[in-house]
């Protein structure tokens, strides 16, 4: 508001997904319920992984990882958008927005490299079932996983390095309940052609080709599938299905919002609200729900507990 001339912004507000107080109060009242769910059914996932033996295998392992990311990415997100619907006028430092963009840019890259190495392991499930225990061994899991981490953080550093370069003069308000990459950079008071170039380079064409990557994984385990004996192969089918099913989640609204960030969509609030808060609370009902040994673990600790009643 004041001497916004000169000054750099110190904060920025977000627009938010309603204005009216009824629709605030009930997104509200839907969105902690999501995010609850979200909360509860990924380290639920995490806890059943991590104590039930029968699911001590690289594929749950790597399971257990991907629903912990989830829980972390949309924590990121999810407690900002909440405040904002109790509040008149939701804003964010810059700080807060340059931290947000990092963590949720680390995240959001390491989930992206944890399903390329869960393709991996699924492809050696299915192409050496019997060598399997053996290449899919603890090193070589730790050592994919901190590769994915530093894949991550590499990403989201450049992201970052690009952004806390750019000046804001003056107009701070982001169309959206979180510091989203291309509107933050639109509100950057220079020409942002390069900047916005650099970003499809590094966000946009980065996730397509992981995308075209895992397509045509799963296409010849697929195809590998359907040549085996039917009965054997389906678990391993609905397996691949439900991987396909997370990965088209997460990357569909990832390539719509970073392969074209030079303009905006009527579409891209729905689609932002799609990827930071709708995926990841599907992540555990579509392994959960699907997946036979989960149900057993799920059951056992059931059992485990003190009934009340005799
Ligand atoms: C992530 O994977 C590693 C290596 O396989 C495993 O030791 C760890 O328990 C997993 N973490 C979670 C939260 O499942």
């Amino acid at each position: 508001m004041e001497e916004e001339n000169n000054s750099t912004v110190s904060e920025f507000i977000f627009g938010g997904l309603a204005t009216d107080l009824e629709i605030k109060l009930f997104f509200f009242a839907i969105f902690l319920a999501v995010y609850g769910a979200t909360v509860l059914g990924n380290l639920l996932i995490v806890g059943i992984v991590a104590y039930e033996p029968l699911l001590h295998t690289p594929m749950y392992f790597l399971l257990g990882n991907l629903s912990f990311l989830d829980f972390c990415y949309s924590s990121i997100t999810a407690p900002k958008m909440l405040l904002g619907f109790l509040l008149r006028t939701n804003t964010i430092t810059y700080e807060g927005c340059i931290s947000q963009i990092f963590f949720f840019h680390f995240i959001g890259g390491i989930k992206i490299f944890l399903l390329i190495i869960m393709a991996y392991d699924r492809y050696v499930a299915i192409f050496h079932p019997l060598r399997y225990m053996t290449i899919m061994n603890g090193t070589l899991c730790i050592g994919l996983l901190c590769a994915s981490w530093v894949g991550g953080f590499v990403h989201s550093i450049v992201q970052v390095g690009i952004i806390i370069q750019l000046p804001f003069c003056g107009p701070n308000m982001l169309d959206n309940f979180y510091c989203d990459v291309p509107q933050v950079v639109k509100l950057s008071c220079t020409n942002t052609f390069v900047v916005e170039l650099l970003m499809v380079s590094n966000s946009g064409l980065v996730t397509l080709m992981c995308f075209i990557v895992l397509l045509i994984s799963y296409s010849i385990l697929l195809a590998k599938l359907r040549a085996g004996s039917a009965t054997e192969w389906s678990k391993a089918i609905s397996t691949c299905v439900s991987h396909i099913t997370v990965v088209t989640l997460i990357f569909g609204p990832c390539i719509y919002i970073y392969l074209r960030p030079f303009r905006t969509f009527s579409m891209d609030k729905a689609v932002s609200v799609l990827y930071t808060v709708i995926t990841p609370v599907l992540n555990p009902f579509i392994y959960t729900l699907r997946n036979n040994d989960f149900k057993m673990a799920l059951a056992k600790l059931m059992r485990k507990k003190p009934k009340l009643t005799p």
